[in-house]
């Protein structure tokens, strides 16, 4: 009978990162607190891996094969589309688990570690890791957040005690979960408000004033809604014209849009996603909304 090597508990076990980019950078400095082990990192190059290591105590710069040898537990930090790839090119052994960071890619992108014997496994941060921000500071980014998480035991529990040594909130189980459609509503609330932020800096630059001063003026009103919708049901977080029922001010919007014929339509169409919440107005009211809001560009009315 084979029987496993006893897998070491998240705070002694030796951690491995392939991959010191946006996620990797920020989670070898959150792991390297003070009293804790080492942390090996490994980049395609050796630079980024000597940068991390030089910034953060506690990080050693190594090779993807010499991080493979060293580490019990190996993060797999790559773009999602490179995981499989590297997972193939890397020598595994059993006792070992590999781990990726995709919310869109399940467990099989690992294949060629688990063949070996290794055991497979994703934490998913709900988080936005953006390039630039000093790993300390993006370290901080796992506080009270939560985590997508897909491993077999006992992979899980070491997993779940790596989340809880991060600050991660909770943990969300993703067995069985679409992982294309979890991923789409992750990017859907992260990636995609960056779209809107450029829409309406075009739309400020529009009207005539400085694009610079765009970002500074407007990140506030998209800071509220954001957390007004942590905080308030859809409808309730809502403010501004659709809330009110103002059409005479959306039917402005729209023909000052007229200009930009794909900002008036991401305009439109997300206007008339808010027209599917509950928003109190009298029937006619939310028919003369719907009517303006289905109504066709100028461009295609010509
Ligand atoms: N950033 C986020 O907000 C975020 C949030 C949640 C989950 N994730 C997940 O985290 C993973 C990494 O994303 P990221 O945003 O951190 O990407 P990233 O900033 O582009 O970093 C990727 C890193 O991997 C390295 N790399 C690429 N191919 C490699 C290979 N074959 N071997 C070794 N290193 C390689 C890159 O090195 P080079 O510089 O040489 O290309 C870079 O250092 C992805 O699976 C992503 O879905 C990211």
């Amino acid at each position: 009978m084979t029987t496993e090597p006893p897998r070491p508990p998240a705070d002694t076990a030796s951690i491995g990162i392939v991959g010191p980019g946006r996620l990797g950078s920020a989670l070898a400095a959150a792991l390297v607190a003070p009293g804790s082990a080492p942390v090996t990192v490994a980049g395609r190059s050796p630079a980024a891996a000597e940068a991390l290591a030089l910034r953060i105590a506690g990080v050693h710069a190594a090779t993807p094969a010499e991080v493979i040898e060293r580490c019990d537990l190996v993060f797999l930090a790559v773009p999602d589309g490179a995981v499989a790839g590297l997972a193939a090119s890397l020598s595994w052994r059993a006792g070992q688990s590999a781990v990726h960071l995709s919310g869109a890619l399940g467990l099989d992108a690992l294949r060629d570690a688990t063949e070996a014997g290794a055991l497979a496994g994703c934490l998913h941060p709900l988080q936005s890791f953006p390039s630039g921000e000093p790993p300390a500071e993006a370290a901080r980014r796992f506080a009270g957040i939560t985590c997508g998480l897909e491993a077999p035991a006992p992979l899980d529990v070491t997993l779940e005690a790596l989340a809880t040594r991060l600050g991660v909130a909770s943990v969300l189980r993703l067995e069985r979960v679409d992982r294309a459609l979890y991923h789409a509503a992750a990017v859907l609330s992260s990636n995609h408000v960056v779209a809107l932020s450029v829409a309406a800096t075009q739309a400020w630059a529009l009207a005539g004033l400085d694009a610079t001063a765009a970002r500074p003026a407007l990140a506030p009103l998209l800071r509220a809604a954001a957390e007004a919708t942590a905080s308030f049901p859809p409808a309730e977080a809502l403010t501004g014209p659709l809330a009110r029922g103002d059409h005479e001010t959306i039917e402005r919007h729209l023909h000052a849009l007229d200009a930009v014929p794909e900002l008036r339509e991401l305009y439109r169409r997300l206007s008339r996603e808010l027209l599917a919440l509950d928003l109190g107005h009298a029937p006619e009211a939310a028919e003369r909304l719907r009517a303006i809001l289905d109504e066709p560009s100028a461009q295609k009315r010509l």
